[in-house]
């Protein structure tokens, strides 16, 4: 059997500016996962695979999946990138702890993981950058005009400074930073988030670009308060990039509220994180503040709470 694995992921700041060509930061969330199995099949003849997603309420063998499947796009995308070898038919078992739709990068971890997996078990291991390209294919049929930066994040899987259409690139934080990742429990599809940008910048370009502009500085600065291992530079600028997103209008009642819970019961700094309009509020804490915060995010509503850390 040939495993492989990707991590979920959180935009620490510049989401939305980013799909503006603005640079936005985001790290692994190594806590939770996708995983995919392949092995070969007990039935079936040469060249099919069975796929089986149970937390994706999916069985069947891939010559009967929708083209619009996003688990049977990134197989076909693969198995294309792969030059359509021949092998004896194969079960593919995908597995995820990663919650959908809720900006932790659920989709481009079970493309990197299955990619992976599919072309490890074909003996053609893939490289981190053609893992990212094959799942941004299937991000682009899912998400419309995605940034790239989910597969990228997931790819590497180390903290990276995106700029769309430039190359990867990762850095090593300076010191360890903790992190509280607040579930409103509300799902929201980052398309619609992103189509309301797009209809507000069409209205009001001057204004939109400005404000991403001002996004752009705090990436900038964050990324070099991350490189200096300062948590408290960088929960302000975290504080800052959520006032932004509310002039943007992504964020919402639910996620403004948590993001001021997180901050009363002592946080560093606290915004809401990928499309908005629901899914995480992230909240920067220190070791000392984690069991007040993740306190005060439950009584103010949130569904689950993730500690995670980004280190050296
Ligand atoms: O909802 P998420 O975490 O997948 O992030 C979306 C980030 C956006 O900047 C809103 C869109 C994008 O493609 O970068």
């Amino acid at each position: 059997m040939t495993t492989a694995s990707a991590p979920g992921k959180i935009i620490l700041l510049g989401e939305h500016a980013v799909v503006y060509g603005r640079p936005a930061i985001a790290v692994p969330v190594r806590q939770v996962e996708a995983c995919a199995h392949i092995e070969a099949a007990q039935a079936g003849s040469s060249g099919e695979i069975f796929l089986e997603a149970p937390d994706l309420g999916l069985s069947g063998w891939l010559r009967e999946a929708p083209d619009g499947q996003p688990l049977a796009a990134i197989v076909r995308a693969t198995l294309e990138k792969l030059g359509h070898p021949d092998f004896p038919a194969l079960r593919l078992r995908l597995e995820s702890t990663i919650p959908i739709a809720s900006g932790l990068g659920s989709s481009a971890a079970v493309s990197i993981a299955v990619a992976r997996a599919l072309a490890a078990h074909l003996g053609s291991p893939l490289s981190d950058r053609d893992a990212s390209d094959l799942a941004f294919e299937v991000e682009r049929l899912h998400h419309g005009t995605p940034s790239g930066i989910d597969n990228t994040v997931v790819a590497f899987d180390r903290p990276v400074y995106f700029v769309k259409g430039g190359p990867p690139e990762t850095f090593v934080p300076g010191g360890s930073f903790e992190f509280l990742i607040g579930d409103t429990g509300i799902p929201a599809p980052t398309a619609q988030a992103v189509a309301e940008v797009r209809a507000g910048w069409e209205a009001a370009r001057g204004e939109f670009e400005a404000t991403f502009d001002s996004i752009a500085d705090l990436v900038v600065a964050a990324r070099a308060a991350i490189v200096a291992g300062n948590p408290v530079e960088l929960g302000t600028l975290m504080d800052q990039n959520h006032d932004l997103l509310v002039v943007l209008g992504v964020t919402s009642p639910e996620l403004d509220l948590l993001a001021d819970a997180a901050r009363s019961a002592g946080a560093l700094g606290a915004k809401m994180s990928g499309g908005g309009k629901g899914g995480n509020m992230i909240a920067a804490v220190t070791p000392e503040t984690v069991p007040s915060v993740t306190q005060a995010l439950y009584a103010a509503g949130a569904v689950s709470v993730l500690h995670t850390e980004v280190g050296p």
